[in-house]
């Protein structure tokens, strides 16, 4: 038994290697080799001429991954897949290998960079890295990550989509407008599931792509498509709105303009359908099973976006009130996500 002592320096090693084991699976991740093992184990000197890379150099960094569990190491320098790696493969649909190279992909890395002069001067992180807005200007000139981003957010939603609907319906709504919805992904199932009409609401640059994505859910002609901004202004026509993993994108002020626009876009028997995951009040556990810490994934959207950062449930219903809207109900959905439906009042 390592005393109390020991246990904590190893947590602190723990954190240390975090950024170890996040940078050699995001560079094998880059490099495709688990697309590549996929269909079967290969010498790290195939391996090595096959991703372009040194098979010596390759070598350390596939040893480690196999020391973490994501391939496995056999005779003769050998590598194969495993239950992980399979998980990472991204020539297919969007996968958590999307989500893990959105996330430690370099250029995000500058931002995290930037944090200590981001808390000292109150600037977003990301912008001063870059000197460019994440979602406006930055994601319009970066095709690379932009297509990782849009992958990544295709993959967290399509695995919400169950979960939610066991647990909320949306089949009361006849319109129901996804703002914020990206790819498209979370308004296609409900629109397939529920059989309502969709309207996807996103930055112009990212609807251009959408359709593309709508068209595999075989819904495109139930979903109109506008390209705008949620600070200036929402089209009507929607009795529902959705937000999912949007309203953490603003500050205070900010999220207010878009609530503020939302009620106008609303009519008065029209609901908001806050769709977070909640940052756990003070002494609530602090992980949820997924292994998500809310708390941590707040810095992350510190990090991209100006004072946009997650909130507690309560937080959230203060910022409801403070653009006019009642909270009508919060709905559970046994994941990290949490439906908090709102009415104007
Ligand atoms: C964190 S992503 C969430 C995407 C999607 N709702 C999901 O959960 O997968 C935030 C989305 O908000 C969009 N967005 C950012 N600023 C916006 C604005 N001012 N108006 C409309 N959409 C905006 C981004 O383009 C992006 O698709």
């Amino acid at each position: 038994m390592l005393g109390q002592a020991s246990e904590s320096k190893k947590k602190i090693y723990q954190i240390i290697y975090g950024y170890w084991q996040s940078q050699c699976v995001y560079t094998a991740t880059n490099l495709g080799i688990p697309n590549l093992l996929h269909y079967g184990p290969q010498t790290v000197e195939i391996i090595a001429e096959k991703t372009g890379t040194k098979a010596e150099k390759l070598y350390v960094v596939l040893r480690a991954l196999a020391h973490l569990g994501i391939f496995v190491e056999k005779p003769e320098r050998v590598f194969a897949a495993t239950e992980l790696s399979e998980l990472l493969i991204t020539d297919d649909s969007p996968s958590i290998g999307h989500f893990l190279m959105h996330i430690t992909e370099p250029n995000m890395w500058d931002g995290w960079r930037e944090l200590e002069s981001g808390l000292k001067t109150g600037k977003v992180p990301f912008e001063i890295a870059k000197e460019q807005d994440f979602y406006t200007s930055y994601m319009n000139e970066n095709p690379q990550s932009k297509n990782l981003f849009n992958n990544a957010m295709s993959f967290l939603t399509a695995e919400a989509v169950d979960p939610l609907f066991e647990v909320y319906d949306f089949s009361r709504f006849k319109t129901v407008m996804d703002i914020g919805g990206n790819q498209g992904t979370l308004i296609a199932n409900i629109v397939k599931k529920f059989g309502c009409q969709g309207i996807l609401f996103d930055l112009p640059h990212e609807v251009e792509t959408a359709p593309n994505n709508i068209s595999k859910y075989g819904v495109l002609d139930s979903v109109k498509i506008i390209g705008g901004s949620a600070l200036e202004s929402l089209p009507k026509g929607a009795d529902a709105i959705t937000m999912k993993y949007f309203l953490s994108v603003f500050n205070q002020e900010d999220s207010i303009k878009v609530l503020t626009n939302c009620r106008e876009a609303l009519p008065q028997d029209g609901r908001v359908i806050l769709l977070q995951t909640l940052v756990p009040s003070l002494g609530a556990p602090v992980e949820y099973p997924d292994g998500t810490i809310p708390a941590l994934a707040a810095v992350q959207m510190m990090i991209t976006n100006p004072g946009g950062y997650w909130r507690t449930e309560e937080e959230y219903k203060n910022l409801f009130a403070a653009s006019g809207f009642k909270l009508e109900q919060v709905v559970y959905t046994g994941t990290s996500l949490t439906v908090m439906e709102f009415s104007p009042c």
